[in-house]
């Protein structure tokens, strides 16, 4: 995995004053887009399973004069995610609240209807799906009690436009889809923005964990050059998360520039 972000510091930036939470922060996009966020002055609320990873990156934000808090766990199981948003709230140095939330840990699964390994059906589900909507929920009901707040789902272009080759993945991320735009209709009168970001391939320890391999994978990909890097999809949740309170970007779709299918 290549991955040479490092936090780029802006005193009294964008998110100066705003605490985000990001999930599925030990790596790629996640990891990316808690560097990001510090950068522009945000509080960050880190979590993942990999306590380790997440010491690291806490570090390096601190040490960059940031603001970080590491809160492991996991992000299919409801008690864990409550956990985080208590640790959140509980937080000194985020001011006690929240007013980001980046939904983002999830995994892949090689394969299609006939050939991916069904015993992993409902662990992808658990995380991807269930996780993702206890996530959200708990985030709307507080949001929608403060008239602000941005959530931010990470689904996939394959949750738009499904493919042979991942078709119950890209089923988790239709139903990501759904749960953005189900939940940005029922909490936009409150002021609460919901934005659906929706990447392309993107080179990350996803295709490993996925049991993505040469043959199916890299053949098939082989002809869209260059891959995206998780900094890109960092960049346009950047930029969403920047726009006035009144603007909300509901969804944006990310791919590398050869990748021609989905
Ligand atoms: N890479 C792509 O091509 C691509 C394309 C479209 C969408 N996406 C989506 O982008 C998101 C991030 O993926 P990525 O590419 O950055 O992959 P990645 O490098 O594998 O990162 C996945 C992150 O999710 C965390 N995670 C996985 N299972 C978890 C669990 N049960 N509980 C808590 N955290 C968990 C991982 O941390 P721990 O292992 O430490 O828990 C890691 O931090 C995912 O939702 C993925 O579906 C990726």
């Amino acid at each position: 995995m290549k991955d040479p972000q490092q936090m780029k510091k802006t005193d009294q930036g964008p998110l100066w004053g705003k605490t985000a939470i990001v999930t599925g922060a030990s790596s790629g996009i996640g990891r990316s887009t808690a560097l990001a966020l510090a950068g522009d002055g945000a509080a960050v609320v880190v979590s993942a399973r990999r306590k380790d990873r997440l010491n690291v990156l806490v570090d390096a934000i601190v040490s960059a004069g940031g603001k970080a808090l590491a809160v492991a766990g996991d992000a299919a199981v409801p008690a864990d995610i409550d956990r985080l948003l208590q640790h959140a709230m509980a937080w000194k140095d985020g001011g006690e609240k929240y007013d980001i939330v980046v939904v983002n840990a999830g995994r892949g699964l090689a394969g299609g209807l006939l050939n991916s390994d069904a015993g992993q059906w409902q662990a992808l589900y658990d995380l991807n799906v269930l996780g993702a909507a206890h996530l959200m929920r708990r985030a709307g009901e507080y949001m929608v009690g403060r008239k602000a707040g941005h959530i931010v789902a990470i689904g996939s272009v394959v949750g738009r436009h499904i493919s042979p080759f991942g078709g119950v993945y890209g089923a988790t991320k239709f139903a990501v889809s759904a749960l953005a735009e189900g939940l940005r209709r029922e909490v936009c009168g409150h002021g609460v923005r919901v934005s659906l970001v929706m990447p392309g391939i993107v080179s990350t320890e996803f295709q490993a964990v996925a049991g993505y391999n040469q043959e199916n994978f890299g053949k098939n990909v082989a002809q869209f050059g260059t891959l995206l890097e998780p900094e890109s999809i960092a960049e346009g949740i950047r930029w969403l998360l920047a726009q006035p309170p009144h603007v909300n970007v509901s969804e944006i779709m990310i791919r590398p520039t050869g990748q021609s299918y989905p």
